[in-house]
């Protein structure tokens, strides 16, 4: 589904990402933990094409074609969606009408009766959303894209408890995990700092992202457990 090799990046001049590579199977969901300012929301916000992240060096495949220099909205056309960790307001803009826009003419009325967003259709695009709304908004604009390719940035982030078991819930119903491994078609890679959506997601891989590259893959649940136990410190001693 996904494959980056040997990806540099750079936003205004400064060197981020320094030789990534990936590979993301149809079906399968990847997640990818790494320091604060490790360069992860860069390697989404890459994928997903905007302006101001330069690749230097390396490639991005989606389904066997080059995506590298792809403007952003061939990619979403292409099968590609974003969550973002921090969502951008934008006034001027109802909610409703960009459902509608991500939905492309399909209809989505029963996933906003089912996650209970009628009262922001009307609202301007997450304009005084608390953080958690606007979580499941930007989860709500997913499903209606029903993208092959799923990035999220953080999804849990901001998100109560009792909000995260429906988070799990989108993404689970976004990953089509209900059907049996060999059916599933879509792909996931979600960043997350606590692995708290480990809770309610099955995930096939992990990885640790340092200082731009991903030197380490693994386990995911593992991958956490050493983590929570010797912390990324450790996790940098050891890929020396
Ligand atoms: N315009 C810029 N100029 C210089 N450095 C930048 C610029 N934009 C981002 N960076 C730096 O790139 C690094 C990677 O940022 P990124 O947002 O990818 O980290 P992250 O791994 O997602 O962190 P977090 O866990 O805090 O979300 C950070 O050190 C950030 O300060
Ligand atoms: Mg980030």
């Amino acid at each position: 589904m996904l494959a980056i090799e040997d990806l540099w990046v750079s936003i205004d001049g400064q060197e981020i990402l320094k030789g990534v590579n990936l590979r993301i199977p149809a079906g399968e969901t990847h997640v990818l933990f790494g320091k604060n300012g490790s360069g992860k929301s860069t390697l989404l916000m890459t994928l997903m094409g905007f302006p101001r992240y330069i690749v230097r060096q390396g490639s991005i495949r989606l389904k066997g074609q080059d995506i590298t220099h792809l403007p952003t909205y061939e990619r979403a056309r292409l099968g590609l969606g974003l969550a973002f960790q921090r969502p951008p307001t934008i006034r001027g803009v109802r909610t409703r009408d960009l459902l509608a826009a991500c939905a492309g003419g399909r209809s989505y009325q029963y996933l906003v009766d089912l996650y209970e967003f009628a009262p922001f259709l009307e609202r301007e695009v997450n304009y005084g959303f608390s953080g958690g709304e606007m979580k499941r908004s930007e989860l709500l604009q997913l499903l209606v894209q029903d993208p092959a390719m799923l990035l999220l940035d953080e999804p849990e982030s901001g998100v109560d408890l009792e909000n995260l078991q429906v988070v799990g819930e989108i993404i689970n119903r976004l990953l089509q995990k209900d059907r049996r491994r060999s059916h599933r078609e879509k792909s996931g890679l979600i960043i997350t700092h606590t692995g708290f959506i480990l809770d309610y997601l099955d995930a096939d891989s992990g990885y640790i992202m340092l200082e731009g590259k991903i030197p380490c893959q693994g386990n995911p649940r593992e991958i956490l457990q050493h983590l929570k136990k010797f912390g990324y410190e450790e996790c940098a001693r050891c890929m020396r």
